[in-house]
């Protein structure tokens, strides 16, 4: 089968992440399981690299996509820096061993606690949590990706309270529309994140200088996934064209953060490869970065988005009126892009034979013998899909499926809603697969209510 991973394949019907076999990986961690190709990871990281050498970026893994501690200090030791979006993510981001001057700190609401956080590691939440790990000496991110005027000025007064000097990018809304779905485009106008070209401007002037806060660079994210580099070199324009315009103000931007979004095969249609992402934005930031620019960028789900699968097992079949549906042992709490983004994910099941063997991702496959089906979850509602109008072969009672490409933002958007608790996640590395997260067990559900009521004073 030809998959955008040469790690997660089919080899004589039987579905392997690495060298292992799904269904050796289902049964000793059991079902439903994340399972990572820490190769595939690891070549997804490098592609990215040589995609983008000539600017020798600093790529900050957004650890949104895939948050699993193991996952982030395999990247770590590539290199990567983090994206972090919230206290939580920061305290990830430290405890994977990045340096946290390759940190950068995202997301429109930071709260006060969460900035004194990424400032010094003595206001951290896991301060004297877990031996062996003390965030009191730790130094400050690299930057802050500044969303709002009154952001830089919490960030400035906070810093003055620590008597640091912050360091951050103010991100700017270049009103470009990246064309993916109405929930993950960031760079309108309409949309909440970042400040208007006009406003930067200012913004930049008024903190010129200030002693707590060094407002240096600028960061544009324009949503996720985006199939073409046309909307990057779009806004990468607009966003020189700033940097210009305050040089003739004697502001000097050190940083251009290009943000994360680079879209990944799911099956249904081809987006641009990294390396043509690389050559159309090169070209226009090559000489720039010879004069001293520094360039970030913000990749979660083209790193870790094709490594992983969703390995399920199928409790029941139902026969409706005209499909089948299979009813897995997951669904929209643990998988929930299908329903929340109408988001397509290629579903097959791990064992087939040799005539079932898929030729790619699609949702048609020329193969005789398939079935009209929905692959649907234990969850009461009907939202609850991972797959819709799919052509599977035989699928019965106890068969393992796999959702594929379910690498970022599954795990990480999983809840425990109908009080399932979280799944497995396990990391394959050649033919060794690690358990990297256990299974969550109910206890962990309703320990926290267990206790008395606690009357509030
Ligand atoms: N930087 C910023 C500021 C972001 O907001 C994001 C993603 C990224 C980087 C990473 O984007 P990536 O390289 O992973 O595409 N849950 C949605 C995607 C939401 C993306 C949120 N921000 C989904 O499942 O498609």
């Amino acid at each position: 089968m030809s998959t955008p991973s040469p790690h997660i394949a089919f080899p004589s019907g039987h579905l392997h992440i690495g060298r292992v076999d799904a269904h050796r990986i289902a049964a000793a961690a059991g079902t439903p399981v994340f399972a990572y190709s820490a190769d595939e990871i690891r070549d997804r990281f490098n592609q990215l690299h040589s995609a983008f050498r000539e600017l020798s970026p600093l790529l900050c893994y957004a650890l949104k996509a895939c948050g699993n501690l193991h996952v982030c200090r395999l990247l770590a030791s590539l290199g990567a820096g983090m994206d972090v979006v919230s206290g939580g993510e920061l305290e990830r981001a430290w405890l994977s061993g990045a340096p946290m001057s390759r940190v950068t700190f995202a997301g429109v609401g930071k709260t006060e606690e969460e900035i004194a956080a990424a400032l010094d590691g003595r206001h951290s939440p896991l301060l004297n949590r877990f031996p062996g790990h003390d965030p009191s000496t730790r130094g400050p991110v690299g930057r802050f990706n500044a969303e709002s005027e009154q952001e830089c000025e919490r960030i400035a007064r906070i810093a003055a309270d620590l008597r640091v000097r912050a360091s951050a990018s103010l991100r700017v809304n270049p009103d470009v529309d990246a064309k993916t779905h109405k929930y993950t485009t960031t760079g309108k106008k309409e949309n909440k994140f970042g400040v208007d070209i006009a406003r930067a401007r200012s913004i930049f002037e008024r903190f010129r200088d200030h002693p707590n806060l060094h407002l240096r660079g600028i960061h544009i994210h324009l949503g996720s996934p985006i199939a073409s580099p046309a909307p990057y070199v779009e806004a990468t324009h607009a966003a020189l064209a700033l940097i210009d315009d305050l040089h003739t103000r004697s502001i000097t931007i050190e940083e251009l953060n290009l943000g994360g979004g680079f879209g990944i095969d799911y099956g249904r249609a081809t987006p641009a490869s990294l390396a043509d992402f690389g050559t159309a934005l090169v070209p226009l930031l090559r000489d720039r970065v010879a004069r001293g620019l520094r360039i970030l960028l913000e990749p979660g789900r083209p790193i870790v988005g094709n490594a992983g699968v969703l390995l399920t097992r199928v409790q029941y079949i139902k026969h409706g009126r005209t499909k089948k549906f299979v009813i897995v042992d997951s669904g929209m709490h643990q998988l929930v892009r299908p329903a929340l983004y109408e988001a397509y994910h290629f579903a097959w099941p791990a064992r087939v034979d040799p005539a079932h063997i898929p030729v790619n991702m699609a949702e048609s496959q020329p193969l005789a013998g398939l079935e009209p089906c929905d692959i649907v979850g234990p969850i009461c509602e009907s939202s609850d899909f991972l797959a819709t109008d799919r052509a599977l072969p035989p699928v019965a009672q106890g068969d393992l499926i796999a959702i594929f490409s379910a690498g970022a933002y599954g795990m990480s958007m999983a809840s425990t809603y109908n009080d399932h608790p979280r799944p497995a996640e396990v990391l394959v590395d050649g033919d060794s697969m690690l358990l990297i997260r256990p299974r969550q067990h109910i206890a962990e559900l309703v320990a926290p209510e267990l206790s008395d009521p606690s009357p509030l004073a």
